[in-house]
């Protein structure tokens, strides 16, 4: 019996994977078998995954998708693929009463976006195969409000919206779009609030299971790229280590 688990044979684009939960998705994605695209603008760090991932035949592509004619020329370049993950995001904090354009322009940029400009691509240029699966790593904060995360909050409520039409309009082909949405995981992103270390591991208090970690992230991903999740679409998994069950 096949494991509905197992990767291999798959072709997986990886947005983000320089850093944090892109990082952790790629090389455990690598692990499962399958043939990795992986993408970051930092060009050392980016390597740095690409050094552990398992297997052979992996690409990398540097390129910063805020950047429109760039990253259309290296999508235009990229093979085929069996599974897409959008896993870029930048934070910034700020009371909602307070936001200005140019914040709202900072984040919504990077995370709303270019991740939707970056699938337009995918898309229009047919490099996404029929019976593929897209995950959106958006965020808990999406539907769960904290104190000065306005614009991160309505960057990544903006995505969680995209991702379930998409995930509408993609079923003729067998396309499954689905989200991840993780509350606190430790990551470089965290270095972007603006809290000392002593109200960061407060706030962890409120966790049940405490804050998670990249490779917790990397977990849901990959069922969802599986065929163990070939009849879920438009779902989103929470990944909040039990913050919002209070
Ligand atoms: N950490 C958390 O607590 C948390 C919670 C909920 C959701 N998330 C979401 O999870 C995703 C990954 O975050 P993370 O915590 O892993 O953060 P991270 O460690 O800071 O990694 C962010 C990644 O996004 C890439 N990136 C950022 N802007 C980009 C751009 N304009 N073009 C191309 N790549 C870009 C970075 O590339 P370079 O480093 O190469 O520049 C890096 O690989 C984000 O969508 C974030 O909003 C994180």
């Amino acid at each position: 019996m096949k494991n509905p688990f197992d990767l291999t044979g798959k072709s997986v684009f990886v947005s983000g994977a320089s850093s944090g939960i892109g990082k952790a998705t790629a090389v455990l994605l690598s692990s499962l078998g399958a043939s990795l695209t992986i993408s970051g603008r930092n060009v050392q760090r980016l390597d740095e995954t690409f050094q552990i991932l398992e297997g052979e035949g992996h690409r990398q592509i540097i390129c910063d998708f805020c950047d429109y004619d760039d990253t259309a020329a290296k999508i235009a370049d990229t093979n085929k693929f069996d599974g897409v993950v959008y896993c870029i995001g930048t934070q910034k904090t700020g009371v909602a009463k307070s936001l200005t354009a140019n914040d709202l322009k900072e984040v919504f940029d990077t995370n709303f976006n270019a991740v939707v400009n970056l699938n337009t691509l995918l898309f229009e240029g047919k490099k996404i195969n029929k019976g593929a699966s897209v995950v959106i790593v958006s965020s808990i904060a999406a539907y769960y409000p904290e104190v000065g995360n306005a614009a991160y909050s309505a960057s990544k409520g903006a995505l969680s919206a995209f991702a379930k039409v998409l995930a509408l309009e993609s079923a003729k082909r067998q396309i499954r779009v689905n989200t991840v949405s993780p509350a606190m995981v430790r990551t470089p992103l965290l270095q972007k609030f603006d809290v000392t270390d002593e109200q960061f591991a407060e706030n962890e208090k409120k966790y049940p299971l405490g804050y998670s970690e990249p490779e917790d992230v990397a977990a849901a991903i990959a069922f969802l790229l599986s065929d163990g999740a070939r009849q879920i679409t438009g779902a989103d998994i929470k990944i909040d280590g039990g913050l919002t069950l209070q």
